[in-house]
């Protein structure tokens, strides 16, 4: 067997080092059971162990949302399955869990995890938007609870092959779903500087929204934008920063923003149609809940924020809810400093009467 051989078996070089940094490096952290008490560790200095997701707002979602035994949840974004586990406990044996998601590969692995739980979990990879025909194929006629917990999961975020965050290099492919057509990249090449300028401004508040909508486009006639990098260096550009300006400016400032922040996160959010999901979603959420049903969605941004408050309210004004949440519940500072990605996370929650008789979906 030679090194050109195909089939020739080549260990991955190992990190020996104890701070490691890249995501490939992490290995320790995404095989837990070979290394006890590493998870516990990470998470007491705040952060997120690689391969894995800290549910957020819990003890606010099971307060509010009050899963009892025997009830069916349909947790639309299931992610890891921290927040489908603490419904499971609640739940009990005769309760029924559905998880929706669009990771194909996540799934795999929360299947596999969450396997041992009951009730058991039925999964369907699946956009929350066709929540609808999950009824359908189950032969249900409502659920007790619909929750979703919207956005990427830390998983998604911390793996560099997704290019979902300015933190690692990688190709721009930004896709939560592998089966959508169009990745980052494409849409840098093909969006108009109109288009662009656009979503910077409505979907992330990004001041400088109309200069880099010019440079993307100016760029991309001599180099297409492939990688993260690529995107970051033109955002800095145009913002006249230097890395050095940077690193002082969050010296200055505990949590500032990256400069490159809301440029990432409005590509990620128009790669993944986000916003068209939570419309379809939250449309048709109230159809699918039993009489006495809860809905529960916690955002991280305004756009989203305010789709669900504009929703639970029309959804009051015309009976169809009967009680929605006034200002959006947000996590204590404890939580916060615990696990920082939920700083920005905003939860809302409404109910449907007793005597509700929304038509069925299929009616
Ligand atoms: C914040 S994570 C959920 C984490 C989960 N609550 C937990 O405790 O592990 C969001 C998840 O929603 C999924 N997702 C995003 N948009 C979706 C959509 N339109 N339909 C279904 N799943 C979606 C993502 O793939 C991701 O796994």
């Amino acid at each position: 067997m030679t090194d050109s051989d195909p089939n020739s078996h080549r260990r991955r070089p190992r990190y020996s080092g104890t701070h490691p940094k890249k995501y490939s490096q992490k290995y320790k952290e995404k095989h837990p059971d070979k290394f006890p008490g590493l998870h516990e560790h990470l998470r007491a200095k705040g952060k997120t162990p690689a391969g894995t997701h800290v549910p957020i707002l819990v003890e606010e979602v099971m307060g509010t949302l009050r899963p009892q035994p025997g009830e069916i949840v349909a947790d639309c974004t299931l992610g890891y399955g921290g927040h489908a586990y603490q419904f499971s406990k609640r739940l009990g044996p005769t309760g029924r869990i559905i998880g929706l998601d669009v990771d194909g590969d996540e799934l795999d692995k929360t299947r596999e995890r969450l396997k041992k739980i009951e009730p058991a979990l039925t999964v369907f990879r699946k956009n929350y938007a066709g929540l609808a025909s999950v009824l359908q194929e189950e032969n249900l006629p409502g659920f007790d609870i619909i929750f979703a917990d919207l956005g990427v999961s830390s998983m998604q975020v911390d793996d560099p092959g997704r290019g979902i965050s300015y933190k690692h290099k990688g190709p721009l492919d930004m896709r939560m779903d592998s089966r959508l057509r169009e990745t980052g990249v494409d849409l840098l090449q093909k969006l108009s500087e109109e288009d662009l300028s656009a979503a910077l401004k409505d979907l992330s508040d990004e001041p400088d929204h109309d200069k880099i909508a010019r440079a993307i486009v100016a760029q991309r006639e001599t180099q297409p934008i492939t990688q993260t990098n690529q995107l970051i260096r033109l955002v800095f550009d145009v913002k006249r920063l230097t890395i050095k300006d940077w690193k002082a400016q969050q010296q200055q400032k505990f949590n500032t923003l990256h400069p490159a922040a809301r440029t990432f996160q409005a590509l990620r959010i128009l790669v993944n149609d986000e916003l068209g999901s939570l419309r379809q979603f939250l449309r048709t959420a109230p159809q699918c809940l039993n009489p006495g049903g809860r809905i529960g969605v916690i955002s991280f941004h305004s756009g989203e924020d305010r789709l669900v408050k504009q929703s639970f309210r029309e959804g009051k004004a015309n009976g169809l809810y009967e009680l929605i949440s006034g200002k959006p519940i947000t996590p204590r500072r404890q939580e916060v400093m615990e696990n920082p990605r939920s700083s920005a996370a905003k939860f809302r929650y409404a109910k449907v009467s007793q005597e509700s008789k929304v038509p069925s979906p299929e009616s």
